[in-house]
């Protein structure tokens, strides 16, 4: 089976971890200050806040940012799930927003349709490494008075018009798990030039602790160890490198599928650069005659493995249209939206028709052929 994805790990990697392993310092040491400082260096921020999670990530920039209870968070309809979850964990209320077709990412002028007095916050994803329109999205932010989360957990090293995610918005959260351009293992960071967060936030992910018996505020466990920063170090400095493949890979396969009726593949305007988290690619089922599954099946069964994101709109998730609502009514959330009603277009369309073919670093000119040549021997 051709992979999607693999951790680039080698033996700087593993070395780094021996030398923590033996040092016996595995918490808030060293190697977590280093990695923050190289981070905020490599995206171009003041301060930069490592985590145990993406998730924890953007949990804790929404914390560190106000958002309490009944307040209103603008996200995408379509991404990973704990971009909503962070919302709820706040008694935040996630209000879903339509995406743009040609990038998969918060769609500017639906934005807009969903503010209202209780808005609060805005969070971008830059979806699959493709940036979100953060001129657009800021633009808005300003006129309302509004804060700016990206969530960068699919776009470690992408740029817009000539700056790095993460440094565009009031906060950047990042992922580091495994199948990510970068990993530790599990991981994530905040990144921001605001250094009363940069403050608060080291005290949120360490049980709201200042100094060595204070509690001064509700935080909860999300420290980096150690064992990861010393990863995160080494994997940092190769992102760029590894990044240049990933891209080299999916240049390829847009190329040569591109004339392919059925597929869309990713077009990305000249002052983005892409880092393809995977090379997507939307199916028109009506042209190939089958069912996106069936196609999946079929790449699946030639040996071509096929991720699928995301396969349901998120408003359809039982836990908001069950399990949420009542703890949100709870913790003040009088206006909750009925989830299960939504009907998004552009999410509508996407939702279970976005497959991401492989293009990891380590691909071989061989292996990216047979994906080409099983993609044209269907429909
Ligand atoms: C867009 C997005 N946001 C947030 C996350 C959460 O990151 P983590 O799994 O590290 O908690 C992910 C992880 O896949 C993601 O893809």
């Amino acid at each position: 089976m051709i992979k999607v994805a693999s951790p680039q790990i080698g033996r700087q990697e593993i070395a780094a971890v021996e030398e923590v392993l033996l040092s016996g310092q595995y918490v808030s040491g060293r190697k977590v200050d280093e990695f923050e400082t190289l981070f905020s260096e490599y995206v171009g921020v003041d301060y930069s806040v490592a985590v145990n999670s993406g998730t924890a990530a953007l949990h804790s920039a929404l914390d560190v940012l106000g958002i309490g209870p009944g307040d209103e968070v603008i996200v995408p309809a379509l991404t990973f799930f704990s971009t909503v979850t962070a919302v709820v964990h706040q008694a935040g209320v996630p209000i879903f927003c339509d995406i743009s077709l040609d990038n998969f990412c918060l769609d500017p002028d639906d934005l807009l349709r969903r503010i209202t007095p209780r808005t609060k916050a805005i969070i971008a994803v830059h979806y699959f490494g493709h940036a979100a329109e953060m001129d657009a999205i800021n633009q808005i932010a300003k006129r309302y008075g509004l804060a700016v989360i990206e969530d960068c957990a699919q776009a470690h090293g992408t740029t817009y018009k000539g700056r790095k995610v993460g440094s565009l918005g009031d906060m950047g959260a990042y992922s580091f798990f495994a199948t990510k351009h970068m990993t530790t293992g599990e991981g994530g960071i905040v990144t921001t030039n605001d250094v009363k967060a940069n403050e608060k936030m080291r005290s949120f992910r360490s049980h709201g602790m200042e100094g060595r018996h204070d509690h001064v505020m509700l935080g909860y466990n999300y420290r980096m160890t150690e064992i990861a920063a010393a990863i995160g170090i080494i994997q940092l400095d190769k992102l760029d490198e590894l990044n240049e493949k990933r891209i080299k890979a999916s240049e390829y396969l847009i190329e040569q599928l591109s004339g392919v009726s059925w597929l869309t593949m990713p077009k990305v305007p000249s002052y983005v650069r892409h880092t393809y988290f995977w090379c997507h690619a939307m199916i028109n089922e009506d042209l190939v005659g089958q069912s996106t599954q069936s196609v999946i099946q079929t790449l699946r069964n030639k040996g071509v493995e096929v991720r699928e994101r995301y396969t349901e709109p998120l408003y359809r998730q039982p836990m908001l249209t069950h399990f949420i609502p009542p703890i949100l009514q709870l913790s003040g959330g009088a206006n909750l939206p009925a989830y299960g009603d939504l009907n998004l277009p552009n999410v509508e369309q996407a939702a279970g028709r976005i497959i991401g073919l492989p293009n990891r670093p380590d691909i071989t000119q061989a292996e990216l052929d047979k994906v080409v040549e099983s993609v044209l021997s269907i429909g």
